[in-house]
Order: structure tokens, then sequence, then C-alpha cells
């Protein structure tokens, strides 16, 4: 199992030792959540603070764009060292030309999205994309509980990627924990995204190696 601990729920007054806690461990990647108070409710962290991760963090980074307009932001997300871009679905009215411009400028292409956006809404675009991000819960805050039909969209989001010949990773974000990971794995998810799981853990380190030994 991929897993890419979510940022979000790292101490931010000790941002360092979570990010040498983070290079430490089994973590594939390291999910960065920006959000901008427009397309959720909530306002987390932006460009500066990703500098910084970026100096630090020898993990590559899997930035997961809650704003409006992503588009804006390419370059930017470029110069720190994204090695996945993801925009949601809902963001995007140009999709396509968003997703061709992420490639163009060389990163991998993921699209996000939310619980109520049904899979389907991606069989154009899969063949296009490098990962695809299911939301297991509405997006905007960590540590909320895990929605279950997430594992009925993962289930035919595999179908959909093997119709399509797509090569896409499936990751999905929200409410994982081991028992949610382990139903996860079973309907087909390759990522897994955790923030309150592995920062609210007493052993960090340990939790990341449970889910990476789904
Ligand atoms: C929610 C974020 C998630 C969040 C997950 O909007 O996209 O990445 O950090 O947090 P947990 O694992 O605590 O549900
Ligand atoms: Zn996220």
């Amino acid at each position: 199992m991929i897993v890419s601990p979510s940022l979000l729920s790292a101490d931010f007054g000790y941002l360092n030792k979570d990010l040498e806690m983070i290079n430490a461990s089994e973590a594939d990647w390291l999910h960065i959540d920006v959000m901008d108070g427009v397309f959720v409710p909530n306002i987390s962290f932006g460009f500066p603070v990703l500098k910084y991760v970026q100096k630090v963090c020898r993990k590559p980074l899997d930035v997961h764009l809650m704003i409006v307009e992503p588009q804006k932001f390419i370059n930017e997300v470029k110069d720190c060292g994204a090695e996945i871009m993801n925009v949601h679905y809902e963001a995007c009215t140009h999709l396509n030309r968003v997703v061709q411009q992420i490639k163009a400028a060389g990163m991998k292409a993921g699209v996000t999205l939310n619980p109520a956006t049904p899979v389907c809404m991606l069989r154009d675009i899969l063949p296009d994309l490098d990962l695809v991000l299911l939301m297991s819960v509405n997006p905007g805050f960590g540590g909320q509980k895990f929605i279950a039909g997430t594992l009925r969209k993962v289930k035919e989001l595999r179908e959909l990627i093997a119709e399509t010949g797509s090569n896409a990773v499936i990751e999905v974000d929200g409410g994982v924990n081991a028992e949610t990971g382990a139903l996860l794995k079973a309907a087909g998810s390759d990522a897994l995204v955790a923030g309150n799981l592995v920062f609210s853990a007493e052993d960090s380190t340990a939790a990341i190696s449970t889910l990476k030994s789904l």
C-alpha cells in the first residue's frame, strides 16, 4: 500500500520534527492539503509553508488543492517541488486543459472527487490521469468519519480504469485507519492518505507502518 501522511494534522510548532519523522518512516509520499476558504470552509497553509516543507522533506509531495481556479497556480505548485498535483473535478470547468497543463509543467496529474461526485464523471479523462483521489469525507477538515459509500466508488473506479486502459493510481483521503484501510485495500485502493491516524498516534512511525503493511 502506498501511504501518504497528511501534513494538515502535523504539529506546526514542531514542523521540522514531524517532517524528520516522515523522512525516517515508511511513508511513500507526503500529502499536502491547501485550502482557500472558498472551495472548502477552511483555510490551511499556502506556498511559503510548502517552500519550507520542500527544503526539509525527502518524500515526494502529493499536493491536494482544495481551491477554486487551481489552474492559476500550476507554476507555483511546481516551484514548491510537487510530484503530484491534485485538482478537484468540482473546481475545474476545463478539466482536460488543466490536466494537460499540469503534465506539461512536469508533474503527475491527479483529479479529486468529492463524496457526492460519481466516478463515471471521469470516464473521458481517465486515460490522461496519473492518479484519482477519492474523498471519503467532505473536504476541509482532518479527523472526520469515513463515508462508507466510498468502498463502492473504489470498486467502480477500479472497473472504469480497466475499461478505459488508464494507468491511474487510486488514492483515498479521509477517515482512514487500520480498519477502513483494510476495507479500502480489499476494494482496490492503491494509496491511502492519513492525517489524524498518524499524527494523533503515540507512535506515528508505527501507525504509518501499519498502513504500509496492509
Ligand atoms: C481533508 C483533507 C485530508 C485530511 C485527512 O479535507 O483532504 O487530507 O487531512 O485527514 P484524516 O486522515 O484525519 O481524515
Ligand atoms: Zn487531502
